[in-house]
């Protein structure tokens, strides 16, 4: 299930851990606290008929669905420019909603100090990024991810790359985060 640390300033293999030196978690809920994601730990092997999925998707109105791989397989020559590609930081005007299938990956988002927290994501977490949040992406050193991907209405993909403080989207998810988000919603 969904881990989260602060990491390290070693600028070595993005794919690495990057554990601070004693290590330093974060719980979920002050992850949510902090930034306002949200890990939902559903059950890979039963999602399809166990209903959590279906009423996520139900309550948070998420009518589009597809399912991507990401690994050196699929990639091939392009597996480093893809890697590099993921890890600029960026934002998007929408939420960015992920469900494991199969190996992992880390997401890195920024906290209230401008730090970088790494969530560790295996099979069975859905994380959903809240829009206008200052993310990045790596695979791990086991170079595959499987995941479906959500979105509310017609999906828009596009990264707006950091600086992006003065998007309207932005400046909401700023102020939202100085007020310090709602109770955690798991
Ligand atoms: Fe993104």
């Amino acid at each position: 299930m969904g881990k989260a640390w602060y990491m390290d300033e070693d600028t070595s293999d993005q794919r690495l851990e990057h554990h601070k030196n004693p290590p330093e978690f974060i719980s979920l809920d002050e992850l949510y606290k902090k930034t306002g994601v949200e890990i939902f730990v559903l059950n890979v092997d039963t999602y399809k008929t166990d209903g959590v999925l279906d009423k996520i998707r139900k309550d948070r109105g998420y009518s589009y669905e597809d399912e991507l791989v990401c690994s050196k397989e699929c990639f091939g020559q392009a597996y480093e420019d893809k890697l590099k590609s993921f890890y600029t930081e960026h934002l998007h005007t929408d939420e960015e909603i992920r469900f494991v299938l199969e190996g992992s990956g880390y997401f890195d988002v920024r906290d209230d100090a401008d730090r970088w927290i790494r969530i560790n994501v295996t099979p069975g977490d859905l994380v959903v990024l809240p829009k206008a949040i200052y993310h990045r992406f790596t695979l791990d050193t086991k170079n595959h991810i499987k995941v479906k991907r959500y979105f509310i209405g017609h999906p828009v993909w596009t990264a707006h790359n950091r600086p992006a403080d003065e998007m309207a989207c932005r400046k909401e998810y700023v102020e939202t985060q100085q007020k310090g988000f709602a109770a955690a919603a798991f």
